[in-house]
């Protein structure tokens, strides 16, 4: 399970030094970290995936990155009852193969409750990382890491090893490794280097910290799964131009468009950009932030949102709604607009009347509503049917789930 409670975090904290030193904690999961078959889901999930989904592969076979192996396992993915170490076998055969996958939290809503609930702790005690939460697997046997030696700016990683296989973790301080590498470059030989790193043993049950900043290189020989979550931080910049990208893509706007040539026979103040062309840019900027930040907190910090499930309205009444734990819906209260509710990294518009805010409130809290009352409390203003259609948005997103009587 993967489960760690508030003392842990606080002692991991004190001797990471703030998350700065690597740390090893053999044997820490008791059992499995997450089950062999939510990878399995993912794999199956990812394949059903469209292009532009938050969800990224790569697969490298003998060392190399290849777009026919890329295919084949987006389009034959493991079947109903194939283990991953048979189907990767059935694929691969005796090749070398290693596949990384990125926003694992995108397909699979069991893994994402389970990571947000790990992590809920911490975040209690440190907060979210501005640039959110990437759940990743690395899955194969093809010995080195095949992007070689390298460095994670602004990555810090946790890694929960499932195996079968060890995976040996090597590090460099970049001094030491600079020292011997004659440069800063990524290296592609890493057994040359491995004498002047730190190397360790990471084995099935195993957690390891790889903070941001070191040299590293993964070395797995035998078949391995291992599961990586990693903090990312942000720059003023990068924050800027994703709260900006996410406004944009929120709402149709002029940002999105090609600008004209300057011409010096135009005021040189000509520009207008802002999304809403009567609010100041400082404002609409300083909303962008705002939103991107209460959407990150209402997914947990994790960067993709969950797949849409289908939630009927008409099935809704008779039933009672709570939130999903720990994930929170955040009111996002814009002067001279309508509020806007954040739920699970999406944007939905906030019934119009003046009893919603205490409603979400009561959720917040972690009271279940029957769906008949809030329809009571809400009608005169708002129709029984405009109220569950709002409630099914809810539920559809991943906000609100449907209490079991
Ligand atoms: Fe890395």
């Amino acid at each position: 399970m993967l489960v760690a409670d508030t003392r842990f975090w606080e002692e991991f904290v004190s001797s990471s030094q703030e998350l700065r030193q690597p740390c090893h904690y053999p044997g820490f999961f008791a059992g499995e970290p997450v089950s062999i078959h939510d990878f399995e889901e993912v794999f199956r999930a990812a394949t059903r995936q469209p292009a532009d989904s938050g969800l990224t592969i790569r697969v490298y076979v003998d060392g190399g990155h290849r777009a026919d192996d890329y295919e084949r396992v987006m389009t034959d993915p493991p079947r109903p009852d194939e283990s991953l170490e048979d189907w990767a076998a059935r694929l691969f055969g005796e090749r070398k193969f290693g596949i990384v996958l990125n926003g694992a939290e995108s397909v699979s809503e069991s893994l994402s409750r389970q990571v947000a609930r790990f992590l809920d702790p911490f975040f209690a005690r440190r907060g979210v990382p501005y640039g959110g939460i990437d759940v990743a697997f690395f899955v194969g046997n093809y010995g080195f890491t095949p992007f070689g030696i390298h460095v994670d700016d602004r990555t810090h990683v946790l890694h929960a090893h499932l195996g079968p296989g060890t995976k040996e973790m090597s590090l460099w301080d970049p001094a030491v490794y600079q020292k011997h590498r004659g440069s800063l470059a990524d290296c592609y030989e890493p057994e040359t280097m491995l004498p002047f790193g730190q190397t360790f043993a990471i084995r099935p049950q195993d957690l390891f910290y790889l903070p941001a900043g070191y040299f590293h290189v993964g070395n797995t020989p035998r078949f391995s799964v291992a599961l990586a979550v990693s903090f990312i931080e942000l720059s003023n910049k990068e924050l800027l131009e994703l709260a900006v990208l996410e406004e944009i893509n929120a709402q149709s706007s002029q940002l999105g468009t090609r600008l004209a040539p300057i011409r010096d026979d135009r005021p040189a103040a000509a520009w207008s950009a802002a999304a809403d062309a009567d609010v100041p840019l400082a404002t609409w900027l300083r909303r962008s932030v705002v939103a991107y930040r209460l959407g990150l907190l209402s997914n947990h910090g994790l960067r993709q949102s969950p797949e849409l499930v289908s939630c009927d309205p008409a099935a809704l009444p008779g039933t009672s709604l709570a939130t999903v734990k720990p994930f929170r819906m955040h009111l996002h209260e814009r002067e001279g607009q309508p509020p806007m509710l954040l739920v699970r990294r999406r944007r939905i518009p906030v019934l119009a009347h003046p009893r919603v805010p205490s409603l979400l409130a009561r959720l917040d809290e972690g009271e279940a509503l029957a769906v008949d009352d809030v329809v009571r409390e809400l009608s005169g203003e708002c129709s029984g049917a405009d109220v569950t259609a709002w409630l099914a948005r809810l539920v559809a997103a991943g906000g609100l789930e449907i209490q079991s009587p």
